[in-house]
């Protein structure tokens, strides 16, 4: 639909987690106008929902290097190793930057010194932490604070920014604005109930950040909130962005189960919690873990949750259960109370029973691909966050890396879309095209192209509920070409009915967030359904019982997607 209204600024920004917020505070400070356009409220994404923390070599005796060497382990083959570098040397210094814009992580309360924690993957205590378990809550608040403060120039007690932050709520992005070059020129939403902005505007922008984080949503169970249906990684794919390694979607291994038909975001029961030493165990109380690898129950999370998916087919059960009562009431009051809480809401006290849990999707690996500096495949468009494929997750993410992978390409981003802004003349830049090959760092043995599907006409707000049902059932934490083809037909026939809608009436689905959302989902399912039959391999969370074993004579590289023109 055509704009009715349109705003100018010099970066706008979508999305308001650790990345989006990050960014603008940056290139606000830096001199830029920035406008943050969020789907629903400033605090609503994924950010507030992180537990656990940040991971980062703060501690004494840890170093850069052994946080790379444990995220190159969890990544399995394909993390691009210069992008992991940036991220962990750079990492300490983000952290204490968050601190500096008003974050407050737990410390010891003599010394003053951050605490610690320990979670899947890592060798050492490395993950920053806040309020106990409510690390991305914390974090939240800090930034959002810093970002209203910032558009709200000379507000008592707040950082002195350059640019000011103007923020617009409730604004689902629609499309990407480009200019005669095609470069990013700005934005499209669908604005709900912000008096003024209302409906279909648009906002112009020299640089265009996609920060709207993960794809959870595309899964009947996740730990993502409701917000998160891909619409960054959509918007890019319309716009002719390269999207990689979307067949890698972690399903965390802890999330409380509440029964067979639970449906949307679940509560989470944080790695942490294993960290502090609660082991898992089946319905006969055995532990399982002990003999699959070294780290046990903190193995990387990939290992964990195909442990925990092979006891419960041995048991016949559709879960096990973490088991922390030697906590006791104490701890589990001051460490974990979110968690707690959440569970107790539940009827299950994991003072004196263990927690009922099992693996739901919890983060996507891949994304919108980008260079070191965030920038996308077209000029002017960059990603940050969960949407982005920065290449430090590879196949599988070390836990707690993503608010600091967040945090650290938040950071370089701005710097160079600061760069750019200064010289009127210069347009931001598309990175140096690089091969499919060259971030694995393993020789062209095929195309490491998937096949792209076309983008489907606006479908029906129900029919998130069929792609949710169809990924769970195909594409979950256990897959084969069998049921990847399976649901490949299924998603098909969503799209067909769609696009025979759209050719017998002219028209579909009346336009509105709910519709775009479905749309969306159906597109970045699609697509990752595409790029999971296409890689015949079991690799980091990407899990194919017809093809168990690792293959990186083949497939030690990524999969790149853009749509393909003539069918947009
Ligand atoms: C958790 O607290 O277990 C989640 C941490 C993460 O996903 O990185």
């Amino acid at each position: 639909p055509a704009p009715g209204w349109a705003i100018d600024a010099d970066v706008v920004v979508v999305g308001s987690g650790v990345a989006g917020l990050t960014v603008a505070l940056r290139c606000a400070a830096a001199g830029a106008s920035v406008t943050v356009v969020t789907k629903a409220r400033l605090d609503d994404g994924s950010t507030r929902w992180a537990q656990g923390g940040v991971a980062a070599a703060l501690g004494e005796g840890d170093t850069p290097e052994q946080h790379e060497a444990d995220t190159l382990v969890a990544g399995a083959g394909l993390c691009d190793q210069q992008a992991v570098r940036a991220m962990v040397t750079e990492g300490p210094g983000a952290v204490h930057r968050l601190i500096g814009t008003g974050a407050r992580f737990d410390s010891d309360a003599d010394t003053g010194e951050i605490l610690l924690t320990r979670e899947g993957g890592h060798h050492r205590r490395r993950i920053v932490h806040a309020g106990g378990d409510a690390t991305g809550a914390e974090i939240s608040r800090a930034l959002v604070d810093a970002v209203r403060a910032a558009g709200t120039p000379g507000a008592p007690g707040t950082a002195p920014t350059g640019g000011r932050i103007e923020t617009i709520e409730n604004a689902l992005v629609l499309d990407l604005l480009t200019d005669e070059a095609g470069r990013a020129a700005g934005v499209t939403l669908h604005v709900m109930g912000e008096g003024r902005r209302d409906g279909v505007g648009a906002v112009r922008a020299r640089a265009v950040v996609l920060a709207t984080g993960g794809m959870g949503q595309v899964f009947s169970a996740t730990t993502n909130p409701p917000v998160s249906t891909g619409d960054g990684v959509a918007l890019a794919l319309r716009a002719g962005a390269e999207v990689s390694d979307l067949e890698f979607v972690q399903f965390h291994p802890t999330v409380l189960w509440l029964g067979p038909e639970a449906e949307g975001q679940q509560p989470l029961v944080s790695e942490a919690v294993r960290g502090e030493g609660a082991y898992l165990v089946d319905d006969e109380g055995t532990r399982f873990m002990v003999g699959q690898h070294e780290l046990a129950e903190l193995a990387p999370r990939d290992i964990v949750a195909k442990g925990i998916m092979r006891r419960m087919r041995e048991r016949g059960t559709d879960h096990v259960y973490l088991d922390a009562r030697h906590f006791g009431a104490a701890m589990w009051e001051q460490r974990f109370p979110t968690i707690l809480a959440a569970c107790r809401a539940h009827g299950i006290d994991p003072v004196t029973e263990p927690i009922p849990v099992a693996p739901a999707a919890h983060h996507a690996s891949g994304g919108v691909r980008t260079d070191l500096r965030g920038r996308t495949t077209v000029a002017g468009l960059y990603a940050c966050g969960e949407v982005a494929c920065t290449g430090v997750h590879g196949a599988n993410r070390l836990a707690s890396n993503s608010l600091l992978e967040g945090l650290v390409f938040a950071e370089r981003m701005a710097a160079d879309i600061a760069t750019r802004i200064a010289d009127a003349s210069t347009a931001p830049a598309p990175p140096e095209p690089a091969p499919a090959t060259a971030r694995a760092g393993a020789p062209e043995p095929a195309p490491g192209r998937a096949d792209a599907p076309a983008a489907t006409p606006l479908l029906a707000p129900e029919a998130r509920f069929t792609v949710q049902r169809v990924m769970t059932a195909g594409a979950g934490v256990l897959r084969s070409a069998e049921s990847l083809s399976r649901a490949a037909e299924q998603l098909d026939r969503l799209h067909e009915e769609a696009a025979r809608a759209l050719e017998a009436d002219g028209k579909t689905a009346e336009p509105g967030v709910e519709t775009w959302e479905a749309t969306n989902l159906l597109l970045v399912a699609r697509v990752l359904v595409a790029a999971a039959l296409r890689r015949a391999e079991t690799r980091g969370c990407h899990w194919r019982e017809d093809r168990p074993d690792r293959d990186d004579a083949t497939w030690a590289r990524h999969l790149l997607v853009t749509l393909r023109p003539d069918r947009t």
